[in-house]
């Protein structure tokens, strides 16, 4: 038997009646202060302690110098170089001791062998336009566009502005024919394989797209595979030994474009674009030219590539959830560069590593998660999100069941001003997170209060564009995401100049940014990794979704007497109830916190369907002729011109009507209408849980 040590006889010590009272004063002092809470939560308060270290803990001397070492080479996915990055990034999350793994995969990949341009102009000279752009800097991959096809062209140039079906439109209202002829772009919104696809079928040869701006040099490289993920497993991860398609594939090749392109220098493009002739260019274009060509100056253009397969490495760091492991808070970012990486998208990789480190030192001070957190380094993003996507392939029904979000850094910092997409159920945790975190540019203020300070308010943008790691976690696996960036539209974007100096000298000299980045991003994880009830909001959601009815509404004009939008308004309204029950369910939940089983399960039922409803927005059958995109919601649209920016089928619909006649086109439109309808209402019921 167990001898009590309060015996009803013995009298207490007056040591024992000290802590005594004490204990007495902490819980009046508690009851003082949370006067509503019956029960004081010890994990919360926990949670809210190591949410203070986690902040208090930033530096911007670690992050500056993971940055440091992740750029001091080039390291493009697939080569040599590329294995020291691996190597660093593993062996940082070993040394702090975090279980680490890694994960490859053999993949598609496309670098240069030879390329030359030159031009021949009427007066009878001939420029070398070298396509390097620092030439003492082997180290560098020449520029190139993933993917081309190799070819050679020699024909007169003409310049084709964004290259957008507008574009091409204009050209031939001045009579002026591509045909045979290189086409000179500017890069604007459309993808560069999007441009060379409509060159091409407008009957170019070769294509050469430059960026413009004031203070951009040297070259942008960029891919012009279209669709997410390795070509030769469309669907599937690219495992070895795995099912893997013949190049030759017409599903492997329509991926491709077929003819070559190449990027140009502003320098090299304004030296061929001023010695143009021809018809002037239309003045809504808005350029200072004499004319938009072909000709008279005649380019010589040589490309030639080699696709081949190489093996690709995911690294992953895990922190092993308390109480529910089998519920996954992902943090990913790519670490694999064009050239030396800096801001694309190693600016990303250093702040996740400073939160490793963060995480690791508040593990040493007895925190553990309650959900697991694992901290994902992917591979090869700039051929095509292959690293993430090949991974979300292989792992879709654990992650399905089990993925609670998704939250994606790529360029962390690309100078000043904060920026941000998500799914909508995520807007109000970034809200109050951006207020907890110190604005990097001005003393005093929070992130929150400089950001609502801007022309745009704290606009949150939306996740249909395909252009880095969160577009297989939303648009395929339905996980409820987030993309956080500092500035947009660096100069340096893709050329042999993101390099450490660039980041020191304009992107963040003080490393300020880099320190506002990790905290934003590691403190929504620790919310979703640590809060009891999942701080999801569905009525952001709904709102949003009827947003876009009114906006789709306008767009549809005198189709709206035949097209329906009823469907959308009921299912929107459906979303509304569950998600004003799950707010009032989750308000009940979170007063009655405490560690009681039953407790435990009925958070974890909420919990689920929170993380559920954003699956029900993914249909089996995804996008038509596109069904890799499962998502009805968010997805780009075919037609890359549409003004549609979500509901992705029913842009696609919208532009296809102009091959159709007026009746079968106003029916195809209605079939998509209903399919976001029902998609809607299968995220209503999944919140709500019931069986019908
Ligand atoms: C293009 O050609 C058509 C038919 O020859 C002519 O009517 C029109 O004026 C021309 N447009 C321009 C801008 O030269
Ligand atoms: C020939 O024309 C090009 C382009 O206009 C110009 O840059 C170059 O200086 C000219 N060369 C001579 C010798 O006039
Ligand atoms: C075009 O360039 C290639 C490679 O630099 C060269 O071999 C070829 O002679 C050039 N063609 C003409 C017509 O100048
Ligand atoms: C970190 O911030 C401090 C304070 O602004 C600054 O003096 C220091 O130079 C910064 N360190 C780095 C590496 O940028």
């Amino acid at each position: 038997m167990v001898e009590t040590v309060w015996k009803a006889t013995s009298k207490p010590s007056p040591l024992c009646t000290f802590l005594l009272l004490i204990i007495l004063c902490i819980l009046g002092f508690y009851s003082l202060h949370y006067p509503h809470s019956t029960v004081i939560n010890p994990n919360a308060q926990n949670a809210l302690r190591f949410r203070h270290i986690f902040l208090s803990s930033a530096s911007n001397y670690t992050i500056a110098s993971y940055l440091r070492i992740l750029t001091l080479h080039p390291h493009l996915a697939g080569t040599a170089p590329s294995l020291a990055i691996v190597n660093y990034v593993v062996a940082q999350f070993k040394s702090l001791h975090l279980q680490t793994h890694t994960t490859q995969y053999k993949t598609l990949l496309s670098y240069p062998t030879h390329s030359s341009l030159s031009a021949h102009f009427t007066n009878g000279t001939v420029h070398d336009l070298s396509l390097s752009d620092s030439s003492d800097d082997v180290a560098v991959v020449r520029p190139y566009h993933a993917y081309s096809p190799s070819g050679t062209a020699f024909a007169k140039a003409v310049f084709v502005n964004y290259g957008r079906d507008v574009d091409f439109q204009a050209i031939k209202e001045l009579n002026v024919s591509v045909k045979g002829c290189i086409v000179i772009a500017r890069r604007g919104d459309l993808p560069r394989g999007i441009v060379v696809q409509k060159a091409e079928e407008n009957g170019a040869v070769a294509v050469l797209i430059y960026t413009e701006g004031e203070e951009v040099k040297g070259f942008e490289r960029g891919t012009v595979m279209s669709g997410v993920g390795d070509p030769l497993s469309p669907g599937w991860a690219a495992v070895d030994d795995g099912e893997s398609l013949e190049l030759e594939d017409a599903r492997v090749l329509k991926r491709f474009p077929k003819i070559p392109s190449m990027p140009l220098s502003v320098r090299a493009a304004q030296l061929i674009l001023n010695s143009l002739g021809g018809a002037p260019p239309p003045e809504k274009w808005r350029v200072d030219l004499r004319g938009v060509g072909p000709g008279p100056t005649i380019l010589n253009f040589t490309y030639q590539g080699e696709k081949k397969v190489g093996t690709i490495h995911n690294v992953f760091a895990i922190i092993r959830g308390s109480e529910e492991p089998d519920r996954y808070v992902l943090l990913g970012n790519h670490r694999d560069a064009w050239t030396y990486g800096a801001v694309d998208p190693n600016s990303g990789t250093a702040a996740l590593l400073d939160i490793a480190r963060r995480y690791a030192l508040m593990m040493r001070l007895g925190w553990q998660p309650r959900r697991t957190i694992i901290l994902c380094s992917w591979d090869a993003e700039e051929f095509g999100m292959i690293g993430s996507t090949e991974w979300v392939e292989q792992n879709l029904v654990n992650l399905g069941s089990k993925a609670v979000a998704y939250l994606n850094v790529d360029c962390a910092v690309q100078g000043p001003g904060f920026f941000v997409g998500a799914t909508p159920q995520l807007d109000s945790l970034l809200l109050e997170v951006t207020k907890k975190v110190k604005d990097p540019d001005s003393e005093g203020s929070t992130v929150y209060e400089k950001w609502a300070a801007t022309n745009a308010g704290t606009n949150i943008q939306r996740l249909s564009g395909v252009d880095s790691d969160f577009a297989p976690f939303v648009q395929h696996a339905g996980v409820p995401s987030i993309d956080i960036y500092y500035g947009r539209d660096f100069p340096v974007y893709h050329t042999a100049f993101d390099s450490y100096e660039w980041m020191t000298n304009n992107g963040d000299p003080l490393f300020h940014r880099h320190v506002a980045v990790a905290g934003i991003w590691g403190l929504v994880a620790l919310h979703l990794a640590d809060d009891s009830i999942l701080p999801f909001n569905y009525l952001s959601y709904a709102e949003q979704l009827q947003r876009y009815k009114v906006f789709l509404s306008n767009l549809l004009g005198e189709d709206k007497a035949k097209v329906s939008l009823h469907p959308l308004t009921t299912s929107i309204q459906e979303l509304v109830s569950a998600a004003k029950e799950a707010e009032d369910e989750a308000k009940i939940l979170r007063q009655q916190e405490t560690t009681g089983d039953s407790v435990v399960l009925k958070n974890r039922a909420l919990n689920d369907r929170l993380i559920l409803a954003e699956r029900g927005f993914l249909d089996v059958d995804g996008l038509q002729g596109r069904q890799w995109f499962k998502h009805l919601i968010y997805g780009p649209p075919g037609d890359h011109e549409s003004k549609l920016d979500f509901f992705p089928g029913i842009a696609d619909a919208i532009s296809q009507s102009a091959r159709m006649s007026r009746k079968e086109s106003q029916a195809a439109i209605q079939h998509e209408i209903w399919r976001v309808s029902r998609a809607i209402q299968r995220a209503a019921r999944a919140l709500k849980g019931e069986l019908t």
